[in-house]
């Protein structure tokens, strides 16, 4: 559906949540296929500690930014600066993200901050990068946008009740700018995780059925980019259970949803 990423070499990318985790594992596959990186997270010294480990020619290749998704200012200053260093980006690859574990039956006040904070960053976070380089991707005429969301925007979840509705609206908000924005040669991505181990499943007390490692994650995402899919969803043994559960009737969903976690609960 999109056009197929398929020549990594020199491509100027960025990536916004690079730091960790699945952002990270990106960042290095790319390393290793040549291209020209500009990677971003809020914690500047860890993105230096993983820059020490590269070669001096990897080094040469690859940009950091500290760079907090929620700050439209510093989003623009690092856009701005990357049209001129490099003359225009081919690929801007949004992974940053939190997890809240909010849960319904705990919900009070005092929880509004980090379901602000969530939503601010799963979701606001990509429209300040939207509202900065759109207008930069339609003066160059191309270039790509690939949106790590979740299959947790799939359907309705427990003990996610923040996360889970903006990476549902975050599914929603790529369909709309697929089509809005391919007749002006930019294409779009929506890319839905299953379980990663990373940071933020780390602390999971539960079972999390067909785990992958982050570089298994990333080897999915590249290989979706380079196919031109619209969407990319792994691993597909759970995945695709959790797009058929969007078909299913309410009452039927909720019952296997039930069974579900009551098999995986300790
Ligand atoms: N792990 C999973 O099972 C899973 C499943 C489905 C989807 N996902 C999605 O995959 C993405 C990456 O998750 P992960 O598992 O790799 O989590 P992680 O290991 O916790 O990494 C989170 C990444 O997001 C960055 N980040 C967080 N808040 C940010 C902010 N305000 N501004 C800029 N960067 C920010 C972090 O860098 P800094 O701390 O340096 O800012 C880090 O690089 C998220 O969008 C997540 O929702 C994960």
């Amino acid at each position: 559906m999109n056009p197929p990423l398929t020549k990594w070499f020199n491509q100027r990318i960025w990536i916004i949540g690079a730091t960790r985790g699945i952002g990270a594992a990106v960042a290095r596959a790319l390393v290793l296929r040549n291209a020209r990186l500009c990677l971003s997270g809020r914690d500047l010294s860890g993105l230096q500690a993983w820059h020490d480990t590269l070669t001096p020619e990897q080094k040469t290749r690859t940009t950091l930014t500290g760079l907090d998704i929620r700050d439209p200012q510093t989003i623009q200053k690092t856009a701005h600066d990357l049209s001129l260093a490099w003359g225009g980006i081919d690929l801007i690859l949004i992974v940053a993200g939190i997890y809240d574990g909010i849960c319904a039956p705990d919900l009070t006040l005092d929880q509004m901050p980090l379901i602000a904070d969530t939503l601010q960053t799963n979701l606001l976070g990509p429209y300040h990068v939207l509202a900065v380089v759109l207008p930069l991707l339609r003066h160059q005429g191309y270039g790509h946008l690939a949106f790590v969301s979740s299959v947790a925007g799939y359907n309705g979840l427990p003990r996610a009740l923040a996360y889970a509705p903006s990476k549902a609206a975050l599914n929603n908000l790529c369909e709309g700018l697929y089509f809005e924005l391919r007749p002006h040669g930019i294409g779009v991505s929506r890319i839905c995780p299953g379980f990663v181990a990373t940071d933020m499943t780390s602390r999971a007390d539960y079972f999390m059925p067909a785990l992958m490692q982050p570089d298994q994650a990333a080897h999915e995402i590249l290989a979706g980019l380079e196919r031109g899919d619209f969407e990319t969803h792994f691993p597909r043994r759970f995945t695709t259970l959790l797009k058929i559960a969007q078909w299913l009737p309410r009452r039927l969903y909720f019952y296997l949803l039930a069974r579900a976690i009551a098999r995986s609960t300790p």
